[in-house]
């Protein structure tokens, strides 16, 4: 067994296959990030478990075709989708997601359906939502890839974006006010990018062909840089840039 994070239980072939040539595509630096992450990832059948040492929490795993995400893609879900409203999906744009975390608010918008490219820095998530986008089928109009925005954006191996999509993680909520499993296991292994969002956000407005830039806020706080237009939701805002010059 080369990778001491990694747990193979799992006699399926090809399940196993896609996962370790996800893991070779790795560089060193994230090869190093997994085993340091203090995860463990375990195949066990076709489903892939997340174990996080030194925590309570029950293995994690992350399949796009059980229930509760099946409902978010729902007609009359979609319909009054705030994120598909702000992003303008319905028109088909493509959407880069800056900050895929566990890829869910890429999965409603790539259900459009509408070409979504997903980057996500951290390897361990990573490799949680490409192979969700696996089980799924590998929809041909998303792609994820494990790489921090700053260099994807940089490279020319997808459609330009039209629509930036940036959703930052916030500091952990104080006790007593936890937030779900799902963010509180993104909040362990990735630090707050608070600081970061807004030359995220300035690089992201820089882009050629951009048309607008949809931030994810929580409504309590201001946005670093105010919006052309805000939703609002019951917890969030999602704030809407367009680029300088836009004459839309
Ligand atoms: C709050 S989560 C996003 C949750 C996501 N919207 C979802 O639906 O699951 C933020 C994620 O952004 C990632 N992230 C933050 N800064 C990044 C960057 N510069 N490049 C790539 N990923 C980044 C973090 O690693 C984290 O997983």
């Amino acid at each position: 067994m080369p990778y001491t994070w990694l747990n193979l239980q799992s006699h399926d072939a090809a399940a196993q296959d896609y996962l370790l040539a996800l893991i070779e595509r790795l560089s060193d630096a994230q090869i190093t990030c997994c085993a340091t992450s203090g995860c463990t990832l375990t195949l066990n059948k076709t489903q892939l478990f997340l174990t996080l040492a030194a925590s309570t929490f029950k293995p994690f795993t992350l399949d796009f075709n059980a229930e509760k995400h099946r409902r978010k893609i729902s007609k009359n879900a979609l319909k009054n989708s705030l994120l598909v409203r702000a992003c303008q999906a319905h028109l088909r744009p493509v959407v880069w997601d800056l900050t895929c975390g566990w890829g869910q608010d890429s999965f409603v918008l790539s259900s459009i359906p509408t070409t979504v490219i997903s980057i996500e820095q951290h390897p361990i998530v990573g490799l949680m939502v490409h192979y969700a986008h696996w089980l799924l089928d590998a929809p041909q109009n998303w792609h994820v890839e494990i790489n921090s925005a700053e260099s994807a954006l940089k490279t020319d191996q997808y459609p330009r974006p039209q629509v930036i999509y940036l959703d930052p993680m916030f500091p952990v909520k104080p006790k007593g006010r936890l937030s779900h499993k799902e963010m509180q296991i993104l909040s362990t292994l990735c630090p707050s990018t608070l600081q970061k969002t807004e030359a995220l956000l300035h690089l992201s407005l820089k882009q050629p062909g951009i048309e607008r830039v949809v931030l994810k806020y929580p409504r309590k706080y201001n946005p670093p840089l105010k919006p052309h237009h805000i939703i609002l939701g019951r917890t969030i805002q999602l704030c809407v840039y367009h680029p300088h010059g836009w004459l839309g």
